[in-house]
């Protein structure tokens, strides 16, 4: 079976704990492996990027393997050559591609057509590299997840839908509060709910914060809304993260964005480079996650199930 990684649903619960504590136990032991000698991982971005971007090539190196980096200007994918050919091709050459893109059905199609493995590295609908790491974040601060109450302030988009997988897995509980209109979708959610996810949803941003470790919010126009910014802007000023609202937060929460941030926008400028904020960690800690998704799309991990299930409660293994 081929690991993909296009949502955080696709990775059996066991493995998404194994590849938190892999993460961090490469980040702390500053490991360097030739866990990819001799492989080559491909990048295709068809939106900007810098963390993601740097970090997955980075983390490449690190592992001993070789990237290459792909733009639709410079590849004939922006000639609209079929997806499903650009699958099958690369998949001759390389061990796994790693992929920002727009619509999600897009990861899809190479995910259905590659004979190794596609990892979402960002799409309209998620973002399961982010988020992942921003649990290995959370993690590092406070490991017993059970007690750990995380709050979602703003878009209901492709970022929230990975926290809301990210918490059928993890049991942190959730909450989140956007503006009308901007409510994420309810399929994810409802699917969340069922699996037991522990949430809260608000129309109201002093509920969702009320009492939350970590807050986190991101911009309010992602990219591709860019003709929306202004629009937006009346509706999620009210949600701004500032020192009022987090008057209602845990006294001692930590402040959260996946970056690149619009300070005077989502988050005032006082928060985002106060002493609460740990959006620098959450950058780093970027490149450790993305060696630890690497060797498990890769290579895969063996999972140690004693400590897994300490971080994630008891787990069945199919
Ligand atoms: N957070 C994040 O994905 O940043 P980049 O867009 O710079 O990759
Ligand atoms: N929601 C943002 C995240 C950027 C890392 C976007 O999609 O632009």
């Amino acid at each position: 079976m081929i690991r993909h990684l296009l949502k955080i649903n696709d990775v059996p619960r066991s493995e998404l704990g194994q590849i938190l504590l892999r993460a961090k136990e490469l980040k702390d032991n500053k490991i360097r492996n030739n866990s990819l000698e001799g492989k080559t991982v491909i990048l295709i971005f068809e939106k900007a990027s810098t963390r993601t971007r740097v970090s997955f090539d980075v983390a490449v190196e690190q592992l001993g393997g070789h990237s290459i980096f792909m733009t639709p200007t410079e590849s004939q994918l922006g000639r609209s050559e079929p997806l499903e050919d650009t699958a099958y091709v690369l998949s001759r050459y390389a061990d796994a591609l790693v992929v920002r893109t727009f619509e999600q059905q897009k990861v899809r199609t190479l995910a259905e057509n590659a004979s190794i493995p596609v990892i979402n590295a960002l799409t309209d609908k998620y973002h399961p590299c982010q988020v992942l790491s921003d649990m290995l974040t959370i993690y590092e601060r406070t490991p017993d997840l059970e007690n750990v109450h995380v709050a979602w302030v703003g878009d209901g988009n492709n970022m929230a839908h990975s926290w809301i997988n990210a918490a059928i897995y993890f049991p942190i509980y959730l909450t989140l509060a956007f503006p009308k209109g901007y409510e994420p979708n309810s399929d994810v959610l409802a699917r969340a709910l069922a699996m037991g996810a522990k949430i809260n949803m608000s129309y109201d941003p002093i509920e969702a914060v009320k009492g939350a470790h970590y807050v986190n919010t991101d911009v309010f126009a992602s990219m591709g809304q860019e003709k929306e910014q202004e629009e937006r802007m009346k509706s999620f000023l009210p949600y701004q993260v500032n020192e009022e609202l987090l008057a209602y937060a845990d006294p001692d929460c930590k402040i959260m964005h996946c970056l690149p941030a619009h300070r005077g926008e989502e988050v005032t400028a006082d928060v985002l480079d106060g002493p609460r904020s740990i959006i620098f960690d959450q950058a780093e800690n970027r490149l450790h996650m993305q060696k630890a998704i690497l060797e498990w799309a890769v290579n895969g991990l063996e999972v140690d199930l004693e400590a897994v299930e300490k971080l994630l409660g008891p787990v069945q293994v199919l």
